[in-house]
């Protein structure tokens, strides 16, 4: 019988560890604060901002929205970065992706202080990650390492397979696994014969974006399965990449969608604004 790794107990149980840190910062004067940019009008990434403002507020993060037109020009955008780089009372700042065409994401994130990179996405960071020192770490991954955790999951020396190569997803969660001393294959869109290693995998972890990606036959009696897609399937019903009716009897973990990697991802955003609020103090 498999056992779901459940994301929405473990995140609020991350997020009561962080209001009480919140309590004990405000108790030393500092407020942690978040700032969301949101540039256009993506409805999807309206939904994710909306979400974090109100994950802040139930931990008692201050965050302040910037809500700024699809017309925005580069200049603009950093001046708005370099002015939240200077407020003392910004500790993270976070620019949602995807920013609209004739934005440049890598500036846009290069632009913001390596301090306030909630998001872990600058590369000063990301090559902390490499090397294993954390200032921050990666929201998707670091939830995903501690769902696993939690569960007692050891990753030492299993073969974890990685489906996706992003450079929010599969790439940091490919080096997280790594440090955590598992031999770790990454496959992508271009992987021949996917399958091949995908029953190889003791833990499998697929950030593909298709609903139904990942099928019985695909996944090794008794592994462990972490399903990062987001999708919807033909009846507009959220959904993961894993076909989970057929994929669950096989697994000895799995995660569900929704309730699994999404609500530790968003928690994991408060860990790290906590984090940078903690160097402030
Ligand atoms: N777009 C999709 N996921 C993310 C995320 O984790 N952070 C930001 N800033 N944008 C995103």
């Amino acid at each position: 019988m498999y056992k779901i790794l459940d994301g929405k107990t473990t995140a609020a149980e991350v997020k009561a560890k962080v209001a009480e840190d919140v309590v004990e910062l405000k108790e030393c004067g500092v407020t942690p604060g978040l700032a969301v940019i949101i540039v256009g009008n993506d409805p999807a990434s309206r939904v994710y901002v909306d979400n974090k403002e109100k994950d802040c507020a139930q931990v008692g993060i201050r965050s302040t929205e910037y809500a700024l037109l699809e017309t925005t020009s580069q200049e603009e955008l950093l001046s708005l970065i370099h002015k939240l780089n200077n407020d003392p009372e910004v500790d993270g700042i976070l620019c949602q992706l995807p920013l609209p065409l004739g934005l440049d994401e890598k500036t846009v994130i290069g632009a913001i202080t390596p301090e306030k990179d909630v998001d872990c996405f600058h590369p000063e960071n990301v090559g902390h990650v490499m090397q294993g020192d954390y200032t921050f770490l990666p929201c998707t991954p670091a939830g995903i390492m501690k769902l696993l955790e939690r569960e007692c999951v050891d990753v030492s020396g299993k073969h974890c397979v990685v489906i996706g190569r992003s450079n929010i997803v599969g790439k940091p969660m490919a080096m997280l696994m790594l440090n955590a001393s598992a031999t770790v294959t990454v496959c992508h869109s271009k992987t021949r014969n996917l399958a091949d290693y995908t029953r190889c995998a003791d833990i499998l972890v697929s950030a593909v974006g298709k609903a139904g990606f990942i099928t019985a036959d695909m996944v090794k009696p008794g592994s462990v399965v972490i399903d990062v897609g987001m999708n919807r399937n033909s009846q507009g019903k959220l959904c993961g990449d894993v076909d989970f009716e057929n994929v669950a009897p096989l697994c000895s973990y799995i995660t569900p969608v929704p309730g699994g990697v999404g609500p530790m991802t968003r928690a994991e955003l408060l860990v790290n604004t906590v984090s940078a609020a903690k160097k402030r103090k």
